[in-house]
């Protein structure tokens, strides 16, 4: 059975929402809690695939997960941390890209690690490249890249290294700390990530005892340690999920609280809404985003790593600017195949085109390689419903309001990829006053 959203468009979203932690933070502090030798305690975690799939990740490697039912905080206990069977791995293949950061933990731990085949968001080839290298770098062997997905060991121990990254690339500096952190010596590593979740997770790391700097010029240091100790931590507020409902509450022409939403780390989207025309008013509990009325403003804009306009923003704001008056350009420089889903859009009644040429300053990795990431948006136009097939989270939430927003009715399918990013979602859309039902179809 397969489920339809059923969307009557046209009613602007007004209300309140709560944000909790960031689904690009909780999954990674789940995995660190694997460094340490006693239980660590998870805070403000939402209840999201990802969290749901690391959970289970845990347990098959021996580790007690326990969750409060009140509160939702996790206990992990590492303490009979053991080898999980091909079989066991092999269930969680294509289901997420958290599994390759079991690598530095598992090798510390048992000596080997066997990671499953990767899933996540289909928006372009997302190697793991950077991260084999990383791994290579502290001295482990890559035993093999079978059917069954990687295995990885590391029989002489992980030993400190000097790293240069290739690209600023968030997944691969994770890969660094949680490998760094209990290895012999000192890591030093440049061109690193330095985005809110990336120094969050550093912050947890150093509660369970880790030695780490963040220098300038992004580079990060990591004296390793023989032992760490479990931690307590509050995961940071989900900015990407603050900045869609902002994006939401613009586009219906809404007006939403986001509870939880942190000022601090959307400085750069901020900057963008209002640009654009879109107001919003930041108290201690959160960021109220609305739409004062008169015609949005087209713009120019480049995505790019922290503390640059972020890659996951994108998608949602592209639908604000199908309905502002003029013409607006973005330049996609971290994801060379981030714009598929504005087909849906198009065939809503958006005129995008799509361009492989780099329209942008940003020195790009895909000019020049006929990877379409470049957009030009011209509004306003009006948006009616249509059927969408959701592609990926963030274009899925894109085509969600656009027909939260359209005249007439839309039918989405494929709505279970949302669950990835955006806890209780349904519960959200109807307090905003969102005309949705779910149906099952055979
Ligand atoms: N890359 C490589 N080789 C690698 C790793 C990355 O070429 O081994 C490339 C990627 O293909 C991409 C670029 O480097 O072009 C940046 O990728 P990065 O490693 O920074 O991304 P990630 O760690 O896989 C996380 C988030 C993404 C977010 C990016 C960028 C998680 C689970 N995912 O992905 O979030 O877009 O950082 O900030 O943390 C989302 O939330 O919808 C999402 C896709």
């Amino acid at each position: 059975m397969a489920k339809v959203l059923t969307i009557h468009g046209g009613v602007p979203l007004k209300g309140k929402v709560t944000v909790r932690g960031a689904k690009n933070l909780v999954p990674k502090a789940m995995v660190a809690a694997l460094l340490g030798d006693s239980p660590s305690v998870l805070r403000n975690v939402p209840e999201i695939k990802d969290v749901a799939v690391v959970t289970s990740l845990l347990k098959i490697h021996g580790v007690t997960v326990s969750k409060d039912e009140v509160t939702g905080d996790l206990t992990m206990d590492p303490s009979g941390t053991k080898t999980a069977t091909s079989n066991e791995i092999d269930t969680h293949a294509g289901d997420s890209r958290i599994p390759i950061l079991f690598c530095g933990p598992l090798l510390h731990s048992l000596g080997e690690a066997l990671i499953p085949n990767l899933g996540g968001c289909k928006i372009g080839d997302r190697p793991i490249d950077f991260h084999l290298d990383v791994l290579r770098h502290f001295g482990a062997e890559i035993d093999k890249a079978g059917p069954l997905g990687t295995s990885i060991r590391a029989p002489h121990g992980l030993t400190g290294a000097k790293i240069s990254l290739p690209y600023p690339s968030v997944g691969a500096t994770e890969q660094v700390l949680l490998t760094a952190v209990r290895a012999k010596g000192t890591t030093e590593v440049e061109n690193a990530a330095i985005e809110p979740e990336i120094l969050d997770l550093i912050s947890l790391l150093q509660k369970m005892g880790a030695i780490i700097t963040v220098g300038r010029d992004r580079v990060i240091r990591i004296i390793g340690v023989e032992k760490l100790n479990g931690y307590n931590h509050k995961a940071l507020p989900d900015r990407n999920e603050s900045a869609s409902w902002a994006s939401a509450a613009l586009v219906t022409k809404g007006d939403i609280f986001v509870e939880g939403a942190a000022q601090r780390d959307l400085t750069a989207f901020l900057h963008t809404y209002r640009q654009i025309g879109g107001e919003f008013e930041v108290t201690d509990d959160g960021i109220r985003f609305f739409h004062p009325g008169g015609d949005l403003k087209p713009l120019i804009l480049e995505t790019d790593v922290h503390p640059g306009f972020m890659t996951d923003w994108q998608q949602p704001l592209v639908v604000a600017l199908t309905q502002a008056t003029g013409v607006s350009i973005i330049h996609e420089t971290v994801y060379e195949n981030r714009f598929g889903f504005t087909n849906a859009l198009v065939e809503m009644g958006a005129k995008v085109q799509l361009h492989s040429e780099c329209l942008g300053a940003i020195p790009c990795r895909f000019g020049q390689r006929n990877f379409q990431h470049s957009a030009v948006i011209t509004g306003p136009t009006p948006l009616t419903g249509a059927d969408v097939d959701i592609p990926d989270l963030r274009g899925g939430f894109s085509h969600l309001i656009a027909a939260l927003a359209a005249e007439g009715t839309s039918h989405v399918t494929g709505i279970e990829l949302i669950n990835r990013g955006y806890e209780k979602f349904m519960d959200k859309l109807t307090d905003l006053g969102a005309r949705v039902e779910m149906n099952e179809i055979a």
